[in-house]
């Protein structure tokens, strides 16, 4: 939708994964394959593509699986941590004429709120983004004792020390949620109405998705697409 609908007003629509994989994703519980993030974004009509991976064979295996699909279309391969080579980012994208769409799918919390931040501060973006409660936050947030790194670690996720006061409550992805849409909006962003739970085939939580843009017709696009099922039908309500 986003790269379609913004068609005749951006000439440019770039693409940005900033934990992009190997190009290949793989199913724990059935053990198949599928594109990842990456080769899903080249089948559809971005003009050019930023990925960026922090694993040196992962980013090697991406370009070759990327070279069939570019269809001539610019591509960049950022070889880091994504916190750390936003000035990689600036020289690969054309901001004049230019939207982006910024795809953050960590492991866990890897994605700090400082580099949303810069996002939101030096670019024309719109950012989706896994929140990932059930693969991470609600195991370790309900851990009595947190070590010194791991709590330097969800400061910079959360951006501040405000998520402290929801550990003495009963666990809750929404209060957590809440509390990190804040941020987005006190960075000048709006979120989408809702944040599609993402499960697996036991129904467990596994992350929560967070649309922020600065966008009115991408808050559309989110609230259309949450009204298709992943099997493509559209629900009732
Ligand atoms: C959940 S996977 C991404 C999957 C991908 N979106 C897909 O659909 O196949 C997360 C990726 O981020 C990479 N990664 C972890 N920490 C990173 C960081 N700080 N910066 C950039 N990449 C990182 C990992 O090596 C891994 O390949």
């Amino acid at each position: 939708m986003f790269a379609v609908g913004t068609k005749n007003k951006w000439p440019r629509r770039y693409y940005i994964d900033l934990f992009s994989g190997s190009g290949l994703a793989i199913n724990r519980e059935t053990g198949e394959e599928a594109d990842g993030s990456p080769l899903i974004a080249l089948s559809h009509p971005f003009t050019d593509f930023v990925f960026i991976e922090a694993d040196p064979e992962s980013l090697e295996a991406l370009k070759v699986r990327v070279e069939p699909l570019r269809n001539g279309r610019h591509v960049s391969f950022i070889l880091g941590d994504a916190n750390n080579v936003l000035p990689d980012i600036v020289k690969s994208v054309r901001q004049q004429g230019s939207l982006s769409l910024v795809f953050a799918d960590a492991f866990n919390i890897q994605l700090k709120m400082r580099t949303v931040q810069w996002f939101a501060n030096h670019f024309r973006a719109d950012l989706l983004l896994h929140f990932p409660y059930g693969t991470y936050l609600q195991r370790v947030l309900t851990l009595p004792n947190l070590g010194e790194e791991t709590l330097g670690e969800l400061d910079a996720f959360f951006g501040g020390t405000e998520w402290h006061k929801l550990r003495s409550q009963r666990p809750n992805p929404h209060a957590y949620l809440e509390l990190y849409e804040n941020k987005l909006h006190e960075l000048g962003y709006t979120t989408g109405d809702n944040y599609p739970r993402m499960a697996n085939s036991r129904n467990a939580t596994l992350y929560y998705l967070v649309l922020a843009s600065k966008d009115e017709l991408a808050l559309k696009f989110w609230k259309s697409v949450n009204e298709i099922e992943p099997g493509g039908q559209r629900t009732l309500f």
